[in-house]
């Protein structure tokens, strides 16, 4: 039978506290928490100052502490990193001693935020990290991390920004702490999520537009191939300047200035791939416009013709799909109920998404697990709202 997970932000709260009982003998005071987001369509546009249509999952992230007086900060995870102590202790950065990435690798998540944290004098803290969100499995369990750091230092020492401003800081800290020039979706998804709506969100004015996503009817239904491909961290940059230097070679700013009718015209400036990686990126802009338009209308037929468009798109164009992602959609678009399926996140691995009639869910999970050739895990996730303070 199929698994499937809905796990609480309640539970994930109580696993974090009592884990702070234990390495800090007393209870916490604060606690935040950060969505992870599936993006239903939009892939690698955000880059390109194009168009996402993301949501907040239910899958969270969350931070207890408390602060302290000594200028130290220690922060503990309860979730298993190969070979990685779950323990760390930093002081808090100054001009003269600024924070720097290194091991352990996921505690570089929330000293990004600490160093790039635009309010102070920030002071210290015991805080715990626990989370629902699969590690390295493209529900931007990373970006949920930083989120949900901003949210807590938020508590200790407010900040007067806008939420794009505290979205540019978060990618900022993934930028130079963990390595990867990342867009803006994940940050800005997790920080301004809403309970039963996709968010339209536009990187290159930053305007978020909500679209609603609560229909009783209709589900979203999360495939985790549980795999990672190594290439897509090597991937990812290259696809990044490939649109960069295709968008410098037609003379505009970014590929979202350009139309199918400039690229045909400028196909003799760029190479074959620059060609094949805009195309992507320009139909991929246009069909999430016309995604988000076919959402409002409960067009839910045309939503999933536009996914498997987006899916065939990464695959054959911006090549960042991989065998396993590509079995996982074929077998959901073969089971009826089903509107659309396609790869979302980075790619090279982890989850698929799908839109399907709620009363084919368990029939889908079924036909997938059965088939898959690896092991699926399966998310059923509603819209969530973004970053919060919750109650202790
Ligand atoms: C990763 C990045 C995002 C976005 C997606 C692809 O999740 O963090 O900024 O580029 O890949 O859409």
């Amino acid at each position: 039978m199929a698994a499937c997970r809905e796990p609480e932000v309640g539970a994930v709260l109580e696993e974090a506290r009592r884990a702070f009982h234990k390495e800090f003998g007393s209870e916490p005071t604060l606690a935040v928490s950060a969505p992870g987001r599936v993006n239903l369509i939009g892939e690698h546009t955000d880059y390109n100052d194009g168009l996402v249509l993301p949501m907040a999952l239910e899958l969270v992230t969350v931070l207890v502490g408390i602060p302290r007086l000594d200028g130290l900060i220690s922060l503990v995870t309860t979730s298993e990193y190969a070979d990685e102590p779950r323990r760390v202790e930093f002081p808090v950065p100054t001009a003269e001693q600024p924070l720097e990435p290194g091991i352990p690798r996921w505690a570089n998540y929330v000293k990004g935020v600490i160093q790039h944290y635009p309010a102070g004098p920030l002071p210290g803290f015991n805080a715990v990290v626990a989370s629902s969100v699969p590690l390295g499995g493209g529900l931007s369990s990373s970006a949920s991390l930083e989120v949900a750091t901003y949210t807590f230092l938020q508590q200790l020492c407010p900040d007067s920004g806008a939420v794009t401003m505290r979205a540019q800081v978060c990618q900022r800290a993934e930028h130079s702490f963990a390595g990867v020039p990342c867009g803006i979706m994940d940050q800005l998804i997790s920080l301004s999520g809403q309970k039963g709506h996709a968010l339209l969100l536009d990187c290159r004015s930053l305007e978020t537009c909500p679209v609603p996503l609560s229909d009783p009817g209709v589900a979203v239904l999360i495939t985790n191939s549980n795999v990672r491909h190594s290439l897509g961290s090597s991937e990812y940059p290259i696809r990044r300047r490939q649109c960069d230097s295709a968008a410098k070679a037609l003379g505009k700013k970014s590929l979202r200035e350009v139309d199918m009718k400039d690229l045909e015209a400028g196909k003799e400036l760029l190479t074959k791939e620059e060609f094949r990686r805009a195309r992507h990126i320009v139909g991929e802009i246009q069909r999430t416009s016309e995604a988000a338009a076919a959402l409002s209308a409960s067009d839910y037929k045309t939503f999933g013709r536009l996914m498997v468009e987006s899916h065939n798109s990464l695959r054959d164009d911006y090549e960042v799909s991989c065998p396993e992602l590509d079995q996982l959609v074929m077998l959901a678009l073969s089971v009826p109920g089903v509107y659309g399926s396609r790869m979302t996140g980075g790619g090279f691995g982890g989850c698929t998404v799908t839109l399907l009639e709620a009363s084919a869910a368990t029939r889908a999970m079924q036909h997938i697990q059965e088939r898959y050739k690896g092991t699926a895990t399966f998310y059923l996730s509603k819209a969530a709202d973004g970053a919060k303070v919750q109650p202790l």
